[in-house]
């Protein structure tokens, strides 16, 4: 375990200059976990996607022990989320009518949902992504939900099935952090894209029949997220933090707690 935190993991010099997404946080803790920061500086505040890949891959050529997960063209990423349609085919009795889950590589939900299919044929399946992100179609726009999404100028995944998505939405970054930050109040706190998948399921709900089971794929907890999507100044410096949107979600969910 502590052979594996020493080798090199790649970031963009730009996200930790700006602060721009969570990656601080994420530099900070494996920093803190002994992983040794290779810098990419494209000289730009773009995404750096490709330049990482490309050193990620450099890096690992011919090192011992050392592996290019390539998570975006990679099948275990999708294989890795099997266990997770066993766990809900079990905990739900095999009664699962809708899964709603955030789409960037496509693994976590393709690959849920295409096992799924073997134990549950009838589930629906709805994909969520990013307001400006390009999977499911434009237009392409800079936005903050950070770890999913397919941003203007990246390749969709080669694990996100189309055949395997019955709907893509798209949820803008002020609904998704608004639906976290609630959330996060009834005790859960959850991140950024994970916000947007709630959303959606509670745009949902009302119109669903009595009795339908649906299960919302939280992707990661929030506690990465304190300085950006639980910060108000962050928040606010990017036109991003909307007391209304939160108090209706709060009702939302307070209703459903009272239900
Ligand atoms: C925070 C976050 N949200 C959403 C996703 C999207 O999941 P996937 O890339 O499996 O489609 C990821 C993927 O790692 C993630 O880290």
């Amino acid at each position: 375990m502590n052979e594996a935190l020493s080798r090199p993991a790649v970031v963009s010099r730009v996200s930790e200059l700006v602060g721009c997404t969570p990656l601080l946080e994420l530099c900070r803790t494996m920093r803190a976990l002994g992983t040794e920061l290779v810098y990419v500086d494209d000289g730009s505040e773009d995404l750096a996607t490709a330049a990482r890949e490309e050193l990620a891959e450099e890096l690992a050529r011919g090192r011992d022990n050392t592996v290019f997960t390539e998570q975006h063209n990679n099948p275990s990423n999708g294989v890795g989320y099997h266990p997770v349609a066993h766990e809900l085919h079990q905990a739900l009795d095999g009664r699962l009518d809708l899964l709603i889950g955030a789409v960037g590589t496509g693994g976590a939900l393709c690959g849920t949902a295409g096992e799924l299919r073997t134990l549950m044929p009838d589930v629906t399946t709805i994909g969520v992504e990013p307001k400006g992100s390009i999977a499911f179609g434009g237009p392409a726009h800079d936005y903050y939900q950070s770890g999913t999404g397919t941003p203007e100028g990246a390749e969709i995944g080669a694990l996100v099935d189309f055949a395997l998505i019955d709907e893509g939405v798209k949820v803008g970054d002020v609904e998704a952090f608004a639906t976290a930050r609630a959330v996060a109040r009834t005790g859960l706190l959850i991140g950024g894209s994970a916000g947007g998948v709630v959303h959606e399921a509670l745009r949902r709900l009302p119109s669903l029949p009595p009795g339908t089971t649906v299960v919302a794929l939280v992707n990661d907890g929030g506690e990465k997220y304190l300085d950006t999507v639980f910060d108000d100044g962050w928040l606010a410096a990017r036109g991003l933090l909307a007391p209304d949107v939160e108090r209706e979600i709060d009702e939302r969910l307070g209703k459903l707690r009272r239900n």
